[in-house]
Order: structure tokens, then sequence, then C-alpha cells
């Protein structure tokens, strides 16, 4: 099968070094791919959000199957132009991708079928929007409508703080037209967990539990960022756990889908905030999470495009998913300055040096092969992935590839995974 992967960061890469496994795949494509895509599949130069040049070139390419990486083109509609013209692909359609690209559209839906999440009020109107925090509890948490790159969300101590988000969001219009309205939430204190499941429209599949970084900095300070590093699985997210999830939150949202007449086959992210021992929904997501997905796609065994296939057969029953009982950890690793402005272009030393197999590989984000030199080309830049036998290991094992890779003003956090390695030291 000739196989398209959409997007160009590290969960792209993730999935095309696992569908490169895959028996059934004989040739991969990425658009517009990276530095390290372009070293395991052909790289398009199509950018994700052109919809009509990247349907066309399937189309004269004849391509078997598409697997779609980021939301954009998920929220552009991708899924529905091409099963227009019957190209077999991976991904949710556009009134589905309405979860992600739409915090109101969400909340609204949480609201009304009862589905735990936090209190929330929702504005289009700035003065309105204002004259609520001054009578607000703090702290809360506003978040942009739209699509916003992880930037959309500003937790909130004091009236001061919001009324700068607000004014921020609403009146600068700092996200564009994604802040034309906003959520305005109680903030909920607890632990986050990135739950995925497969949907097919029916049966839901969940994946593995993980575990995201999203601070810049260690100590999960600093500014957000699209993510620093992730691990899985979740030692203390047992059995019980899943099994709560599934009742409080993963049925009665299939039964919303349902009564809303929404298809929902794809990736389903749930954001979930654990608080006082209880699930609530903090976010959704159409697509694989990004660093997630490249420890779940380094731990599981099962071979990964029959299971894309069967989500958009509606056959997921048929399916079981087989893990790897190893740990994962993926460290980030970025352009010193990210998420804030940060220079590029940079050669990246090291990389020959890390030997990779079943225990370690090295998923590019934003790089760009030039004349056999790897350059820096984003904020995120690459993912050091790691398993092991412990937790501890896995870190061990990942932080010492990271050590021996370099560039100009490389950055990454020196603690990820301290929640599940409670005796992990920072490596300042
Ligand atoms: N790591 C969070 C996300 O992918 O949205």
């Amino acid at each position: 099968m000739k196989v398209l992967v959409i997007g160009n960061g590290g969960r792209e890469h993730a999935l095309l070094w696992k569908l490169k496994q895959s028996p059934l795949a004989t040739e991969l494509f990425c658009a517009p791919g990276n530095g390290g895509t372009a070293q395991m599949a052909q790289n398009v130069d199509i950018a994700s959000h052109d919809i009509e040049k990247l349907k066309h070139w399937a189309l004269e390419h004849k391509i078997d199957f598409t697997v779609v990486g980021p939301e954009l083109p998920l929220v552009l509609g991708i899924v529905d132009s091409f099963q227009k013209v019957k190209l077999p692909i991976f991904g949710v359609n556009q009134k589905a991708a309405q979860l992600e690209a739409s915090k109101v559209f969400s909340k609204k839906l949480l609201q009304k079928y009862h589905i735990p999440t936090a209190e929330a009020q929702i504005f289009d109107s700035y003065a309105q929007a204002c004259a609520y925090i001054l009578q607000a509890t703090f702290p809360l948490v506003i978040k942009a409508d739209g699509l916003a790159s992880g930037k959309g969300v500003r937790i909130c101590k004091n009236q001061k703080e919001a009324q700068s988000a607000l004014s921020d969001i609403m009146e600068k219009k700092i996200l564009g037209s994604s802040g034309s309205q906003v959520v305005i939430e109680r903030y909920l204190e607890g632990e986050e967990i990135s739950y995925m499941g497969f949907l097919d429209g029916k049966t839901f599949l969940p994946l593995a539990p993980s575990q995201d970084h999203k601070k810049a900095l260690d100590g999960d300070q600093g500014l957000n960022t699209g993510g620093m590093g992730a691990y899985s699985p979740v030692p203390w997210f047992d059995a019980a756990w899943q099994s709560k999830v599934q009742n409080r939150i993963v049925a009665p949202l299939l039964k919303a889908l349902k009564s809303e007449g929404i298809s929902f086959q794809g990736l389903l992210y749930i954001g979930l905030l654990i608080s006082q021992d209880l699930p609530y929904v903090l976010e959704f997501n159409v697509r694989f999470g990004d660093p997630e997905a490249q420890v779940l796609l380094f731990r599981l065994q099962s071979d990964l495009l029959p299971v894309l296939q069967a989500v958009s057969q509606s056959k997921l029953h048929e399916v079981h998913l087989k893990w790897d009982d190893q740990p994962a950890v993926c460290v980030v690793m970025v352009s010193g300055g990210y998420p804030q402005s940060y220079q590029a272009g940079y050669e990246i030393l090291g990389l020959d040096n890390i030997s990779q197999g079943c225990d370690v590989a090295l998923f590019h984000a934003g790089t760009v092969l030039r004349e056999n030199k790897v350059l820096t080309q984003g904020g995120r830049v690459l993912n050091v992935v790691a398993k092991a036998p412990s937790f501890e290991e896995a870190i061990q094992k990942a932080y010492e590839c990271v050590s021996g890779i370099q560039w100009p003003h490389v950055f990454f956090r020196k603690d990820i995974g301290f929640r599940v390695c409670p005796n992990l030291k920072s490596r300042s």
C-alpha cells in the first residue's frame, strides 16, 4: 500500500516510523515532512493545510491510505474532501473536528449532556467578560474559543491577570479570530492525564494512558508550550480508573455524539483532570497528542496500519491492541527561547552518536535536511524517546542520548517524568 502521512512534527515522524514496520506499507510519503521523515519516506512539498493540492496529489499518485497528523487539516475538512473522491483516509470529519476547533462548542456539549467538566461561562462580548471577572472567584481559567497552538489557555490568579488575558485575547486579538469568544471556567486543582482512544463511530478503543509536560521549565513552571516531554504508562491510572472514566465520560460522550448527529471516526484525545478522585474533561482534541504519540507509538506492538484502516471502516470491534509493558519516556529538545522567539538554521551535531533500536528512537520535529546536514527549523526540534524495564532506566537512557546531541542555544527540560519517578533530581 502507498501511505501518505500529513504533517511535519515529531508525531508525524513517529507515525511514519511505526507505519514503516507494517508489512502492508510498501511506499511511504509525508507532506510536508521534516528532516527526519525525509530519511524514511519521500517528503512531498505541500503544506498540511492545502487540502485541494493534497487531494490532487493523492489522486495523481494513487495513494491507498492517508493518515492525518495535526488538527488544522481536519478542522479545514480534509477528511470530507478526500472521502468525496473515495480516497481512504484516517481522521475525523469537519463536524467532529469542532470538538477541538471550538472550546465553546465542546463546553456546551459537555454541559448539555452533563459530562463532568469545570463550571464555565461563555462570552462573545469583551465588556461582559470584563464585568464578569469583577465578581468572579479566583483562580480561574480563560480559554480562547478557537485553535491557538497551545497558547489559548490562561490560568489567572487574580483580577489583574484575568483583565490582561481578556484584553490580549478579545481586545488586542493576539490570537486572531480564535479569540472572538472565550470560555471562563473554574480552576480545578489536580493531575492531568492524556486519555486517548480510537473511535470508529461506535466502538471506543482506549490507548495506554500517558502524561505530558506542557510547561517550558523544570518543575512545570514557565510558559505553556506544545509539550516538553511525555511518558507512558501512568502507573496509578489502573483498570479501576479506566472504568471510572469509561462510565463517567466516554459512555455519555458517545451518546452525546450520537444525539447530535456527529459521526466521529478517528482519534479522540480527552484531556482529563483528576480532582478529588474524580475525572473531569479539560479539553478534547481530535488527533494524537504530541509528544504523547511518540511514547505511545514506541510502546505499541500491534501493526498500526490495519488499526487505522479498521477505524475508517468501522471495524474497530475486531481490533485488539498489544502494548509493550516497558515504560517509555520522551524528552523534547527545543530551540533556545521557545515558546517565544528563537533562532533557527543551526546544524544539529551528534545525531550519529545515537544508536537507535528497540529501546531508543529519535523523532524529528522542527528540522530540515540540507546537503546531508540536519538543521534546526522550528521551536520543538527533536524528540528523544527511550524505553526500559523501569521509568528510572528509561529516563536515564533518554537523557544519555540527549547529552550527545548539540546545537547552539539548545534547551530541554531536565526533569521529564518527575511525577512517576519522584526520586528523580533535576539534571541542571
Ligand atoms: N500534548 C498536548 C497536545 O498534543 O495537545
